[in-house]
């Protein structure tokens, strides 16, 4: 086994239903989700799953309500048994496990943080923190200074003695992250964690998530039915319709060659550059500028790029695109347009250049604007 792969898991199965291995045997022989409730009235959660979590990355989940999201994390500490197929943690059969082994498995191996941040509501922030190591049969005292420090890194000092319902939605949800934190667990499980918060406050629990795993990198199995937030947290994205799994892959790679027309739907609607990567469409070159617009490192989003090019290019762009830009096209920091100046095109007579990434010169080829990529 891959040395890296925290958890493996090989041709899963879930049915819901009285006789789920009858079932099983028409979903191998082809029957869909659909039939199959409708023939049998059985329901088809996951069918024929295949994943490598590596350790220290974020595996995101993806996919519409029903697509089996819940179904698949959850088998991961067996909150549910298969049907059939294989599950592997540190190259361990979870299946195999008896009762204790699967203890060990929830309380050290893995934390758990909910779209509802289930809190106890008659314990305090410190105690819910520290609710893992509680568990493990420390006492609050014990566990204080850690629960503290976790609960500092979230930006939660100083409300250690509050309870839940005096914090917003978003202080209880850094309750969560920091009881996950402190219960030091490897792999961390997030259902749909940070659904239930507004945008703005969701997205600086992304932003929390990412600079805590640049940290400690932890291997995170996280859940979203957002294609933004699966786009910025993902190292591996995982798609999944109808309990099967449609594309998976490093989710640039997915963005730049989607292998089916519900990918293409499912990512038509997105701000292109603000998601891809310069790392995606450069192209190496030994050819000297002739135009440089300046440094900028390869994982630079294209709408950075366009932005500190001072307005001097912009993306040709389609009727429909033009709508989409003018939602998205302002620089982050700045918050200045982006819109004017000249077009990125085949017309144009020199690619913009970029260079200082680590491969040295690149090309940020003008195709990738007319190819429909921004
Ligand atoms: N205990 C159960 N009994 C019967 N069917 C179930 C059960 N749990 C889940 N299902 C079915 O399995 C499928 C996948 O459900 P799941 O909860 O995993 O979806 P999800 O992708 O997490 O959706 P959501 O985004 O709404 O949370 C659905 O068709 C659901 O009805
Ligand atoms: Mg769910």
């Amino acid at each position: 086994m891959d040395r890296d792969i925290k958890i493996s898991i090989r041709n899963l199965y879930k049915i819901f239903g009285p006789i789920p291995d009858v079932a099983l045997a028409y979903v191998r022989r082809g029957m869909g989700k659909a039939e199959l409730l409708e023939k049998h009235n059985h329901v088809l959660g996951l069918q024929d799953i295949n994943v490598d979590m590596r350790e220290g990355e974020i595996t995101v989940i993806m996919g519409l309500s029903g697509s089996g999201k819940s179904t698949l994390i959850r088998h991961l500490n067996r909150l549910i048994e298969p049907t059939a197929g294989e599950i592997k943690v540190d190259g361990k059969n979870v299946l195999a496990f008896d009762e204790d082994g699967l203890r060990k498995l929830r309380r050290e191996q893995m934390s758990m943080v909910f779209q509802k941040f289930a809190l106890l509501p008659h314990k305090t922030v410190l105690e819910n923190a520290g609710m893992a190591l509680l568990v493990r049969g420390h006492t609050v005292r014990d566990f204080e200074d850690e629960a503290k420090k976790w609960l500092a890194r979230v930006g939660l000092e100083g409300n250690e003695n509050q309870y839940p319902h005096q914090l917003s939605g978003g202080m209880q949800q850094r309750v969560g992250i920091a009881r996950a934190l402190a219960s030091n667990s490897p792999v961390m499980l997030m259902d749909e964690a940070f659904s239930a918060l507004d945008p703005l406050i969701r997205s600086d629990m992304q932003d929390l998530l990412l600079e805590l795993q640049e940290e400690l990198k932890k291997t995170v199995v996280f859940i979203t039915h957002d294609l933004d937030e699966a786009l910025k947290l993902a190292d591996h994205l995982v798609i999944l319709k109808d309990g099967h799994i449609v594309q998976q892959g490093e989710p640039q790679e997915i963005l730049m060659h989607p292998n089916d027309p519900y990918i293409t739907d499912f990512i038509s609607d997105i701000n292109r550059a603000r998601v891809l990567r310069v790392r995606s469409v450069m192209a190496k070159t030994t050819e000297p500028p002739a135009d440089s617009a300046g440094d900028i490192s390869d994982r630079d989003n294209l709408e950075s790029v366009i932005a500190r090019s001072d307005g001097r290019y912009r993306p040709c762009l389609s009727g429909g695109q033009k709508r989409q830009s003018g939602r998205h096209s302002r620089d982050e920091r700045t918050g200045q347009g982006t819109g004017a100046g000249r077009c990125i095109g085949r017309r144009q007579s020199q690619p913009l250049l970029i260079g200082g990434h680590p491969g040295g010169g690149g090309l940020l080829d003008d195709s990738s604007v007319t190819d429909g990529l921004l």
